[in-house]
């Protein structure tokens, strides 16, 4: 035998040597589930290890990432169901505990990267991304709420923020809305691929958002859908996104893939909360191993072509990468 691969896998040092992909803690993305209050610390159920932090306990686990190296972080309010109206007015009050924390995160930890969330479902009372007519989510009517809250994130000293309503013109409003406030160096991490996913179950649990009525697949992609995600892109793209994200990960490696083929925007992939659900479920199980089988997963979205990963496990992940 001429050829014979497995004279590169003989040792640790041959294995590493010529490693194709590594995970680094620069490239994660921490995110956090925040309530208003004090002292609170709720586990989500269904996402054990992750829990709703109230502004007191959120500094203090931004703290303790920032030990490990740790300072991205993607930031999620839940919201008081009173709080909550049909046009999701809270989402840019300047009482709202989430303007708030990002803000007083960001005095603490000047080294800390925020990442935003700009999108109506935490706080609207039909639990959908838009406005609700006659069982119709509307497209450019929500714009106008949806520029508020991003001025308001973008005062609140985000760094990046993160339309996920994956409906149609938001990168090129939002761009226009927060170049308008001046907030020309604010950046945009569009959620370009977002599928109607059945994997952010844990998620809506977290903030209690699900949608009262209905699903959100009118505005949401569709799962079997791969090349519309070229078409959102190139969209995103062309309104100004800094970022172009896929959402779900690891079901969607294919479109990860294909995006970092063909565009010179940095990837990023959300690893989401379903996704990481199933691993722990299993790891509690003692069918899989945590600290083999997590850190594979998500090797395997970096692999697919992300450089920026969203997911539950960057804390026990920046853990596992110091100590190895
Ligand atoms: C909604 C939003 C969702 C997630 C992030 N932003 C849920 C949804 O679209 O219903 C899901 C993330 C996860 O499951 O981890 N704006």
């Amino acid at each position: 035998m001429l050829r014979r691969p497995r004279r590169n896998r003989q040792s640790a040092g041959i294995r590493q040597m010529q490693q194709e992909t590594r995970l680094h803690v620069s490239n994660l993305v921490y995110p956090l589930f925040l309530v208003d209050g004090k002292g609170i610390r709720t586990e989500v159920s269904s996402l054990p290890g992750n829990y709703r932090h109230s502004p007191d306990e959120a500094l203090r686990t931004v703290e303790s990432c920032l030990e490990l190296g740790l300072s991205n972080f993607i930031l999620f309010p839940s919201i008081e169901e009173k709080l909550k109206d049909k046009e999701a007015t809270f989402s840019y009050h300047q009482d709202n505990f989430y303007l708030k924390v990002s803000r007083k995160i960001k005095e603490a930890f000047p080294e800390s990267t925020l990442i935003s969330d700009v999108a109506m479902d935490p706080y609207s009372s039909d639990g959908h991304d838009g406005l609700v007519s006659n069982g119709q989510i509307l497209n450019d009517e929500t714009l106008p709420i949806l520029g508020k809250m991003a001025v308001a994130q973008a005062q609140a000293g985000f760094d990046i923020i993160g339309p996920s309503d994956m409906m149609d013109g938001r990168v090129g409003y939002i761009r226009e809305a927060m170049d308008d406030s001046g907030f020309t160096n604010v950046g945009i991490m569009s959620y370009t691929a977002k599928y109607a996913s059945a994997f952010y179950g844990p998620f809506r649990d977290a903030l209690d958002s699900a949608p009262k009525d209905g699903d959100k697949k009118t505005y949401q992609m569709n799962p079997a859908n791969r090349r519309e995600a070229l078409l959102e892109a190139e969209l995103d793209t062309l309104e100004g996104a800094d970022y172009l994200m896929v959402k779900p990960a690891l079901h969607y490696l294919d479109v990860i893939s294909d995006l970092k083929a063909s565009s010179d925007l940095p990837i990023a992939a959300y690893h989401v909360s379903g996704e990481c659900a199933m691993l722990i479920a299993a790891c509690e199980k003692g069918w899989l191993d945590y600290q083999q089988a997590m850190p594979e997963a998500v090797l395997s979205i970096k692999r697919a072509g992300a450089d920026v990963i969203i997911t539950y496990f960057a804390r026990d992940l920046a853990e596992i990468l110091k100590n190895s």
